[in-house]
């Protein structure tokens, strides 16, 4: 597998590594050993058509499917066997594809909700998210579901951001935005990693993805294809012809 060579050069430890994954649904095997590593501070994109097993492997790593074989771990612990609200106390959190707010409830409510494993930080995660995102605090006592597309996906990332994690998973940000939408969500992700967070994230946009991450992972019916820097992907002929429309 190709290293994060900026990272292995540093000698830095990795924040997130998945060893050879196994998960199966009943008899169909959606992740087929497949090794991914996240080092602090970085924006991972795993890119994947349809069906590649990209909501899998995320939500696997958070704790929700148990594999058949391979190993998670966060931190330098194993977290595979563990509970997805144990990892989130852990500090991993995902921000769900199709976003995933609660759409009869307030904009100020559904923030609430992401800080309820982190409730004595509550305020200052508060204002830390309405200086990130002034649009929610204008919005704050507005029902989620009349916010547009990317209000609600800003406010998906915001509610994960108030359990202060030390990684954050987005499963296809980009779904259903229009285009300028889409690149106010990257820039958002690239600020948020200018911050401090690292990020890992799932998209069938590659070329937006890879824009603005570090490094990437190829993932083709449950097997990492391809990986190495966001350039090298960029540059990459098969990936320029299956996935950049080149
Ligand atoms: N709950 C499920 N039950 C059965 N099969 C599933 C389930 N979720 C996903 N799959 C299958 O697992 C594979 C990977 O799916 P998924 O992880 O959703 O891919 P992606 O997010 O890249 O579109 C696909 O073949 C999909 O049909
Ligand atoms: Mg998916």
């Amino acid at each position: 597998m190709v290293q994060n060579e900026i990272n292995t050069a540093s000698g830095a430890s990795s924040l997130l590594s998945v060893s050879n994954l196994v998960v199966s649904y009943g008899h169909i095997k959606a992740l087929k050993g497949v090794s991914v590593e996240v080092f602090p501070k970085e924006i991972v994109v795993l890119i994947g058509a349809n069906g590649a097993g990209k909501t899998t492997l995320l939500s696997t790593i958070l704790g929700l499917n148990t594999p058949v074989s391979g190993t998670v771990t966060f931190e330098g612990k194993r977290i595979d066997k563990l509970p997805a609200d144990k990892n989130v106390r852990s500090g991993i959190c995902l921000v769900p594809e199709g976003r995933g707010v609660f759409s009869s409830m307030s904009v100020l409510d559904n923030l609430l909700l992401g800080a309820h494993h982190n409730l004595q930080n509550k305020d200052k995660n508060l204002a830390r998210v309405y200086e990130w995102f002034p649009i929610l605090k204008k919005r704050k006592n507005q029902i989620a579901k009349t916010l547009s597309g990317g209000e609600r996906q800003m406010l998906a990332i915001a509610r994960a951001l108030m359990s202060a994690p030390k990684l954050i998973m987005v499963d296809e940000p980009s779904i259903g935005l229009a285009p300028i939408v889409v690149n106010e969500i990257f820039n958002i992700l690239v600020m948020l990693n200018k911050e401090g967070y690292t990020i890992l994230l799932s998209e069938q946009n590659a070329f937006k993805a890879l824009k603005c991450a570090h490094r990437g992972y190829v993932l083709e019916t449950g097997t990492v294809s391809l990986a190495g820097t966001a350039e090298r992907l960029l540059s990459d002929p098969g990936v320029k012809a299956a996935y950049l429309g080149a």
